[in-house]
């Protein structure tokens, strides 16, 4: 069993590609479509990481790769997420319970985001994956953060007792940064929890091959007008640090089942 992890930006990804090569000294790189993948164990898993950069189509492009020249038989996505649920705040964690894509619209020929002949608007994630992804957040979120980010930065970015949230995640071509457009999503989207720009391009892939994806997501912004503004600085100092924590507890605790 191998897992694909993807995240589309370097913060997201490069501590777990460092310690896969601290950790893994036959762990490859292999050069695919101007993507580097990176195979071997990472916190006693077999895994293929790769930086897939933003975008739906670069979320779908590097999942079908890592499917069939990798072989993965599970997948999880990891990054940032825009917070549009009326609770969801800066430095909370969204586990996707599932996605779909936003802006995907071919009516009158068929209903609003549904993938045409596809016969679907949004994908389920794989249950145990979301479990297994919830309880690896929850634990980072109480036992790991006030180590993983200084209580500075935390008051920084007025990250404070964040929380966990599980529901709807929804994907599109588009970094959102507009409270009419929160708005009419929320209208559009009751259940909407987190707006992000690959998660349901991973999960339609997913769902043509058979493969189980999970999608966990550190929320970075309100999706408002200010939503670009501390963006890179949030990405460095706090997301980074989320990723690699949450997915050390995801992929210790699954060592730890295997024994
Ligand atoms: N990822 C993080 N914040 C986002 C936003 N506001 N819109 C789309 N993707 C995002």
């Amino acid at each position: 069993m191998t897992l694909g992890i993807l995240a589309a930006m370097h913060d997201e990804v490069d501590d777990l590609i460092a310690a896969m090569r601290h950790q893994d000294a036959r762990a490859t790189v292999r050069r695919i479509g101007m993507r580097d993948y990176y195979a071997g164990e990472l916190y006693g898993q077999p895994c293929v990481l790769v930086l897939a950069r933003i975008g739906k189509v670069a979320a779908a492009a590097t999942t079908v790769t890592l499917i069939r020249e990798f072989g993965v038989t599970e997948i999880v996505f990891t990054g940032l997420a825009g917070g549009v649920g009326a609770d969801v705040r800066v430095g909370d964690v969204v586990v996707a319970g599932s996605s779909l894509q936003h802006d995907l619209d071919a009516r009158p020929l068929f209903p609003r985001h549904e993938v045409p002949l596809l016969g679907h608007a949004d994908f389920a994630a794989d249950p145990e994956l979301t479990e297994a992804l919830h309880r690896a957040s929850d634990r980072f979120l109480s036992q790991d953060l006030e180590r993983a980010v200084p209580a500075q930065v935390r008051h920084r970015f007025a990250v404070d007792a964040p929380r966990l949230h599980q529901g709807l995640i929804a994907s599109g071509d588009q970094f959102i940064n507009a409270p009419m457009t929160v708005a009419e999503l929320r209208e559009r989207l009751p259940q909407l929890l987190a707006v992000e720009m690959e998660g349901a391009a991973v999960a339609q892939v997913c769902h043509e091959y058979g493969v189980p994806y999970g999608l966990v997501r550190t929320v970075s912004d309100r999706a408002d007008d200010t939503a670009h503004v501390d963006f890179p600085a949030f990405l460095a100092e706090v997301a980074s640090r989320y990723s690699e924590g949450i997915l050390r507890r995801f992929l210790e605790d699954r060592a730890r089942q295997s024994r």
